[in-house]
């Protein structure tokens, strides 16, 4: 159709299809942010704002291959775990590809705008009285029982879809600079976009796009609350210790148990990259300094400019690197996150007298 050869599916080359279930998905923005370049002192510093897919997340790069791959395969039901966007991504993939879709969310865990998302285009939504890393262990279960196609980020295809990000990335900057970004930083809560990109860079390398030199340092960051990557990396381990307790405002990314762990740490490490934990505040604060830019983005999506922030202040990031931040899910997705982070609404009476009185600092309550 019309949308053939757009967005992701410019890459049919790195891609197991000529074209997918297609909304369509990829070519975000690689934004410029002036304020927060200089604030934080990098020669350069973009944001990728993968909010800017069809769901409002980066999760549709991978729906768009992965359901391609159920229609093929035939399968009766689709299901995924998640704590909100996979499930959003997956409902509406779901639906134009008129297959049944089933999510399972940890309760009262997920964002309203995502389960507004997966309710209206028709899944069959679960709510589990547990965490993520739970409802993923019933998903897996249920797969192996062959009671539905399993379509979370365990699932190759969808890594292959998400690979485009790297490629949009480089391809952009490159286009823009004569040269590729020496880190990508990125919220990491199952650890599949780190995986990803880490393939898509080793793919360029083999494919003599990209000199092994200059491969992106890749930079995961987590939520203190839920960081079993970053324990992973401080303490030299090839898969993460499953944490059962986690508890972050960035929902998004609240995961004990990153099953992509073992893909995405060799990736953080033969990069030369690092992982960094960081708190809500500081999570809430960088959401804050993204909207002052214009840019909408829920709180998981700051944790990457709030670690950037954080390796700055220690002097691990020097001032002369070009910077990409990866910003990963839209505002809308969380707005009670947003109105909180935000001014609070002002009431006034009304009449313009009374609006005037207000801005001039008395009541306007008339
Ligand atoms: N940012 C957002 C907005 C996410 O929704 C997710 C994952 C991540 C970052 C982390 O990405 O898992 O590749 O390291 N959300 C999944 C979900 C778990 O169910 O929507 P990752």
């Amino acid at each position: 159709d019309a949308f053939e050869g757009r967005g992701v599916w410019r890459y049919s080359a790195a891609l197991p299809f000529e074209e997918g279930v297609t909304l369509p998905e990829g070519d975000t923005p690689l934004h410029r942010v002036p304020g927060l370049e200089s604030e934080v002192g990098v020669r350069n510093l973009r944001l990728k704002h993968e909010g800017m897919n069809p769901t409002g997340s980066f999760k549709d790069r991978g729906m768009t291959v992965g359901v391609r791959v159920a229609e093929a395969l035939g399968v009766d039901r689709l299901a995924c775990a998640s704590t909100g966007n996979t499930s959003a991504a997956l409902s509406a993939y779901g639906a134009r590809a008129g297959l049944e879709t089933l999510v399972l969310l940890p309760a009262g865990k997920v964002a309203a705008g995502k389960i507004a998302q997966a309710s209206l285009h028709g899944a069959r939504i679960l709510e589990v009285d547990g965490n993520f890393d739970a409802c993923l262990d019933i998903v897996q279960d249920l797969a192996d029982r062959g009671e539905a196609y399993l379509l979370n980020s365990l699932n190759p295809f969808r890594l292959e879809g998400q690979k485009t990000i790297g490629l949009e990335i480089l391809e952009a900057f490159y286009d823009e600079e004569g040269r590729f970004p020496d880190r990508v930083i990125l919220p990491v809560g199952n650890a599949g976009n780190t995986a990803a990109l880490y393939k898509c860079f080793r793919e360029m390398v083999a494919g003599g796009d990209l000199a092994p030199g200059d491969v992106p340092r890749l930079t995961g960051v987590q939520a203190e609350g839920a960081a079993p990557m970053v324990e992973a990396i401080e303490e030299g381990r090839e898969d993460t210790r499953r944490w059962e307790d986690v508890e972050t405002v960035a929902t998004a990314i609240r995961i004990g148990n990153p099953v992509n762990a073992p893909k995405a740490l060799p990736g953080i490490r033969e990069t030369g990259g690092t992982a960094v934990a960081v708190s809500d505040s500081e999570i809430t604060d960088a959401q804050r300094a993204i909207a002052g830019e214009g840019i909408g983005v829920e709180p998981a999506s700051a944790a990457s400019v709030a670690g950037l922030r954080k390796l700055r202040a220690a002097g691990e990031i020097e001032d002369g690197e070009d910077v990409v931040c990866l910003t990963t899910g839209h505002l809308l997705k969380d707005p009670d996150a947003a109105a909180a982070a935000g001014a609070d609404p002002e009431q006034v009476g009304d009449s313009t007298e009374a609006v005037l009185a207000h801005l001039a600092g008395r009541t306007g309550l008339s």
